[in-house]
């Protein structure tokens, strides 16, 4: 799906979700750099209107739709909004998500349904919403999900997180053949570690606030990126549809040698997990 032509995106219309920090403020911002219309979600309210005002500062207009993205209601309203207020929607970027760190065996089974929930249900209810609409009014369009380096290889503690993440990859994966045909574009994020709110939300989840900085120690210097640096990749993605998003050709190769050897990508593990217990002297 590689196109060649650059898009015009002036006056397109994004939809996107987890807009009030990080990554998706960032990617708000720089759409309406490029002229392009903005609906933000997420549940902040107050973050999330402070994203609006620089998205219109920008020259960009916005529309802000508070709500949490597991409440049933929440993708129609979005799609909904953005027709009444832009008259389309053009663009739809499931990026709401968080992680958590706890080994596989300390997940209740409720923490790893909500973090489906949020994470992957609704990512996939948005993107399956938005692409029927886009199928019966016959448009074009083009759907992103933020996944994560974490899709392809796990890290310890991180098994829930990157299972929610590896089921989003398959979906796009799939979504993006099945719609090829209808000229809908889908496209996978694949971030590597992004100095956002991120880390601070999965120590408290986790229960470890430990008030190191806001990027885990297993996070090499030189391997941590700035949520600005993502967006630009995801409207260069737009620009260009493409069907994978990477902005670490190192992590990307890393990820695709551990693939081919299990073993290494173990070796490799073990690692970063006693890494990670020098780091947090708490942890069993
Ligand atoms: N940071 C990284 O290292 C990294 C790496 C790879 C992938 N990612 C992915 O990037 C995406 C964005 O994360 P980020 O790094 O930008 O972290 P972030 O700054 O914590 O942003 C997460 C966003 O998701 C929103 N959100 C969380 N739960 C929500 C819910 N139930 N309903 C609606 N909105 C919700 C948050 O807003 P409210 O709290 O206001 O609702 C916030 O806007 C996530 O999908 C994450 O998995 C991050």
């Amino acid at each position: 799906m590689v196109r060649f032509m650059r898009r015009v995106l002036t006056d397109q219309v994004i939809i996107i979700t987890g807009a009030s920090s990080g990554i998706g403020a960032a990617t708000a911002i720089e759409c309406a750099k490029t002229g392009m219309n903005v609906l933000l979600n997420a549940r902040r309210e107050e973050k999330l209107h402070a994203v609006a005002e620089q998205v219109r500062q920008a020259g960009a207009q916005a529309e802000v739709v508070v709500g949490d993205v597991t409440d049933q209601r929440i993708s129609a309203r979005m799609l909904d909004a953005a027709q009444q207020r832009f008259g389309r929607f053009d663009v739809v970027f499931a990026n709401a998500g968080y992680g958590f760190e706890k080994p596989a065996v300390e997940v209740a089974d409720e923490e790893l349904r909500r973090i489906f929930d949020v994470n992957f249900f609704a990512a996939a209810e948005l993107l399956t919403r938005a692409a029927q609409r886009l199928l019966s009014q016959g448009r074009p369009g083009h759907l992103l999900m933020c996944s994560s380096c974490l899709a392809k290889f796990t890290l310890p503690l991180y098994s829930a997180y990157s299972a929610t993440k590896a089921a989003q990859s398959h979906l796009c994966r799939a979504m993006r053949i099945e719609l090829e045909p209808h000229a809908i574009d889908v496209s996978s994020v694949y971030p590597i570690t992004t100095a956002t709110e991120f880390f601070e939300v999965a120590q408290r989840l986790s229960g470890r606030e430990t008030g190191r900085a806001s990027v885990p120690d297993h996070a090499r210097r030189g391997f941590v990126q700035s949520p600005q640096r993502v967006a630009r990749a995801v409207v260069r993605c737009l620009r260009r549809p493409k069907p994978e998003v990477w902005t670490s050709h190192t992590v990307r190769t890393v990820a695709a040698v551990m693939t081919m050897f299990p073993s290494f990508m173990d070796l490799i593990m073990r690692r970063a997990a006693r890494t990670h217990r020098r780091s947090s002297p708490a942890d069993p």
